[in-house]
């Protein structure tokens, strides 16, 4: 096992955020209701110990106290996301409430010596539209590119680290296949076109961002970027034919969909026939070719949390009627994070830094999101009541050390956020699992506390080694 490793001074190590995750106030500043809003109200139920969209961990009342606290962290950047449902209103204007709260937000980044990377998209599709049709409308792509062209000219001179989507590919997959988040959806063709629609939005906001640039309405220094949750594909040592073409169509949709996107303005032809051969058409438009040509970007967020294990399906259609292209594969010396069920494999971080190198040339990225979300934490307490992560500080220091093996050997990793350096809430599963290195005290009005771990992380900051 490594002991040590060095990461280079210019490496910069950040919080990940998101706003639905963090602001709370969901009925304030003018904001829309956003899809997770309706559901909270819908079925609450459906939400760890009854919790929904609405509090978040307050951060909107806290940004001045937790910028402070990165800063003591040694962290020097943070991606948190604006919310779509905050900055604009029912007919596409800015509104003007949300506009000045994030001015605030982003100024007191500022004041506190945190680099803020502004996100524009994170699972947060306003209410009304998807009653419009949600990605499957194309008009709901042209309000993505609307409201992507409004926060540019509003924020342009005060952010210059832009993304267009976190994980684009969760909904297609969790909200379109497998039906799991609203609109519950199960059927591939559906997800395919909300896949399409999803690069296509990317693409037009990129064509935003060139534009605001041409104008003179974003900082020099801007640059654009698109995050996701990328997976190295892994099947069985000794695979079939059938096993790695499963591998080929996986790691085609999740990954290579937006690698290519994002680096040669195109989608993977590969991908395009075998869905064509299986009967998929995409609602591609005459002159699309072109919009998907604007997709490309200055860099990539990778988040990194499990590796996709898959092997040859057992039928090639499921009782629904939708195509499958792969079945799980269990690998026997698999290690688990029980609380989330997640795989804990960190070479994965270095082996797809390695694809990019490989596959993507010069392509820069960082590492967006990587972290570990723990049930009951308070179970690891000490007498003084001390939270002792230790293994959350394994798990950042295993991957630490597969990035730096993959920099030592030429990838260009430039940072790390971890996710979510303050607890936060976390979708269906609310407060359920803990991310933090600094906790959320729930009971007590939303009090930050420090765990083990923050600690550990103010020497690795202040040193750039890793043991
Ligand atoms: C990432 C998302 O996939 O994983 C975050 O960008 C999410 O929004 C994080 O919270 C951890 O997943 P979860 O479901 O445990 O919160």
């Amino acid at each position: 096992m490594i002991k040590k490793a060095h990461l280079p001074q210019q490496f910069f190590f950040g919080a990940a955020l998101s706003g639905p995750q963090t602001e709370g106030a969901w009925k304030q500043y003018g904001k829309l209701e956003s899809v997770w809003d309706r559901w909270s109200q819908d079925d609450i139920d459906c939400f760890h110990n009854k919790v929904g969209s609405y509090v978040g961990n307050d951060m909107i009342n806290r940004c001045e106290e937790d910028y402070q606290i990165f800063r003591s962290l040694g962290l020097t950047t943070a991606r948190t996301s604006i919310q779509w449902t905050r900055l604009v209103d029912q007919n596409g204007a800015l509104n003007r409430a949300g506009a000045d709260l994030y001015h605030r937000m982003i100024a007191t980044a500022k004041r506190e010596g945190i680099d803020l990377f502004i996100n524009l998209y994170h699972f947060d599709m306003p209410a009304y539209l998807l009653d419009r049709g949600g990605w499957e409308n194309r008009e709901v792509v042209e309000a993505f590119a609307n409201y992507a062209r409004l926060a540019f000219r509003e924020f342009g001179h005060e952010v210059h680290c832009w993304f267009t989507f976190n994980e684009p590919i969760v909904e297609p997959e969790n909200s379109y296949t497998k039906g799991l988040n609203i609109p519950f959806i199960r059927d591939f063709r559906r997800a395919c076109a909300v896949q399409y629609h999803i690069a296509l939005a990317h693409s037009l906001a990129a064509r935003e961002f060139r534009l605001a640039k041409a104008a003179g309405l974003l900082q020099n220094d801007a640059k654009l970027g698109l995050v996701n949750n990328f997976a190295p594909p892994y099947t069985k040592s000794s695979p079939t034919d059938a096993d790695l073409d499963a591998v080929r169509m996986v790691d085609g949709l999740h990954n290579r969909w937006w690698l290519d996107l994002v680096t040669r303005g195109s989608l993977p032809c590969d991908i395009l026939d075998t869905l064509g051969k299986r009967g998929i058409s995409l609602p591609i438009r005459p002159g699309d070719e072109e919009l998907l040509s604007f997709g490309t970007v200055d860099w990539l967020g990778f988040n990194y949390y499990e590796p996709m294990r898959v092997q040859a399906p057992d039928n090639s259609i499921d009782d629904e009627g939708n195509p499958v292209f792969a079945k799980p594969y269990v690998w026997s010396k698999r290690k688990m994070n029980e609380s989330r069920g997640w795989e804990i494999y960190p070479k994965g971080i270095y082996d797809f830094g390695m694809k990019i190198k490989r596959d993507y040339p010069g392509l820069e990225f960082f590492v967006s999101e990587n972290g570990m979300g723990v049930e009951n934490e308070d179970l690891f307490r000490d007498d003084e009541g001390l939270v002792q992560d230790d293994y959350r500080i394994a798990f950042i220091r295993e991957h630490l050390f597969w990035i730096a093996r993959a920099i030592d050997e030429g990838a260009n990793c430039v940072g790390y956020h971890y996710w979510a350096v303050i607890d936060n809430w976390s979708w269906t599963n609310a407060f359920k699992n803990r991310y933090g290195i600094i906790g959320v005290d729930l009971a007590h009005n939303y009090e930050r506390y420090e765990k083990k771990s923050a600690a550990w992380m103010r020497k690795l900051t202040a040193t750039h080694v890793v043991e």
